[in-house]
């Protein structure tokens, strides 16, 4: 028998269609209208960066308008994107920038008069550089910049917006940014890495308390990335590996928030982070968020190897095992969405769970005026598939936003990775739908046909 096609209808009525963006990656207008610097300028105007950068980026920041209808063309309901702490507050805190936050009043209201749902994320790693040369999320005082702005933009925005995100991705900014160096701001080590995890652990809960206290009736989350992780064979070293890798890359962040503390049995090493806790931390970093977000892109395969001491493992690379990949050669592999929804479930103290960020880059062309990207329809289907599949099984996952909408800035990568549904000709800032905008359209439109008032 023929395999059903995946079916907008399938899904419960109240399941949200949207798309994902981030300040940085799409907005453009750096230093335009008295916006500061936030790490992500400083890093990719830097002359060791070759990557480009995203001074202008998709300039979302003049184009937001027709970018917010072109969300309601495609027949989503929901936009998620992120607040550019720089653009508010230049210098980090201290003196607010009105324009910047006028422009955020006209995206918020522009949703609202298109009826699109805003999803806002406060703090989607564009860390304002003046606090940045104080340390950044290193020094503890992070803990009071932060509540500062969560608690000025939930003040300000709050009548508007009842859905909030505290956080894109904690392992991301804070591995790569602070252990890595692969991201902004560029730091190194373990001596970084810790510190600055927790302080991101414990900002996660705060910032989750003031947006409590300040906004009435908010839905609150905050999200995830999650790599669905296997050995490469059943050795006991790599087995122990490949836990040491979930560990570190899908329990750290959300263990702590729901009282369970950090990871430390699978790696004794990180029991120095203890040196970074003041009285009363392990209450701290606990909130009880009405959703997560779970961010998920491929898996990972992982083996023992000497490097780097702690972790002790290392990533068997899709390349190397010759397996269907994105664009960046990171592997496409749907079961593990839904393993990663079932792992994620199991906890107790989690309440909803939305995909916050699911999507594909791919090396899409415009030729003759169109974009054929039938992987993208693909990824899609198996993508929206797997969620079913889930909430089939009694997991509670409400919705999917798709990142992303229009190609932009892919942080250390630049511009070559392209995620969009809309195709961007980053020359003259040209949109043009992509075939899986259209697959899209008409995928979702099945049900405006069947729910006309919807
Ligand atoms: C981030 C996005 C990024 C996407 C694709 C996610 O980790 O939140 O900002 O563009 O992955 O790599």
């Amino acid at each position: 028998m023929a395999k059903k096609e995946i079916d907008v209808l399938d899904f419960p009525d109240d399941f949200l269609w949207g798309v994902a963006t981030a300040a940085y990656q799409i907005e453009g207008a750096f230093d335009t209208d008295g916006k500061g610097a936030s790490i992500w300028d400083t890093y990719t105007n830097e002359k060791s960066f070759k990557n480009g950068n995203a001074n202008e980026a998709i300039d979302f920041y003049n184009n937001f308008e027709e970018d917010i209808k072109r969300i309601k063309e495609l027949n989503l309901d929901s936009f998620r994107f992120s607040l550019s702490w720089s653009r508010i507050f230049p210098k980090g805190t201290g003196e607010i920038n009105m324009a910047g936050v006028a422009f955020y009043h006209k995206v918020i209201d522009t949703c609202l008069d298109q009826g699109i749902t805003p999803w806002v994320t406060l703090y989607h790693w564009d860390l304002p550089q003046e606090l940045e040369d104080k340390g950044g999320w290193t020094n503890r005082s992070i803990l009071d910049w932060f509540s500062f702005y969560v608690d000025f933009c939930t003040k300000e925005y709050g009548s508007k917006v009842s859905n909030w995100m505290v956080m894109n991705e904690p392992m991301s900014f804070i591995g790569l940014g602070y252990f890595t160096g692969q991201h902004a701001p560029g730091k190194k080590g373990l001596k970084k890495f810790l510190p600055a995890a927790h302080h991101a652990t414990l900002c996660q809960a705060i910032g989750g308390r003031i947006v409590r206290e300040n906004v009435e009736g908010a839905y609150i989350g905050t999200t995830f990335s999650c790599s669905h992780v296997t050995p490469k064979n059943y050795f006991w070293s790599n087995i122990k590996a490949a836990k040491r890798v979930d560990a570190l890359l899908n329990r750290f962040f959300i263990e702590p928030l729901l009282g369970m503390g950090y990871p430390y049995k699978e790696f004794l090493g990180l029991k120095k982070i203890k040196k970074y806790f003041k009285s009363g931390d392990e209450k701290l970093m606990q909130f009880d968020f009405d959703f997560i977000g779970l961010q998920y892109y491929f898996r990972i395969v992982a083996k023992y190897n000497l490097l780097p001491p702690i972790l002790f493992a290392k990533e068997v690379s899709a390349l190397e095992r010759n397996v269907k990949t994105n664009s960046m050669g990171m592997e496409i592999y749907h079961k593990g969405l839904y393993k990663m929804i079932k792992k994620f479930s199991k906890y107790e103290g989690i309440n909803a769970i939305y995909i916050t960020e699911a999507g594909v880059c791919l090396d899409d062309e415009l030729i003759d005026g169109k974009v054929k990207d039938p992987k993208r329809i693909k990824y899609m289907k198996k993508t929206f598939s797997k969620i079913l599949k889930a909430i089939r099984k009694g997991k509670n996952v409400k919705g999917v936003f798709l990142w992303t909408l229009v190609d932009n800035f892919e942080w250390a990568e630049g511009y070559k990775p392209r995620f969009g549904l809309i195709y961007n000709d980053f020359k003259t800032q040209k949109r043009t739908l992509k075939k899986s905008a259209f697959w899209l359209q008409s995928f979702l439109k099945r049900k405006e046909k069947i729910y006309p008032d919807s």
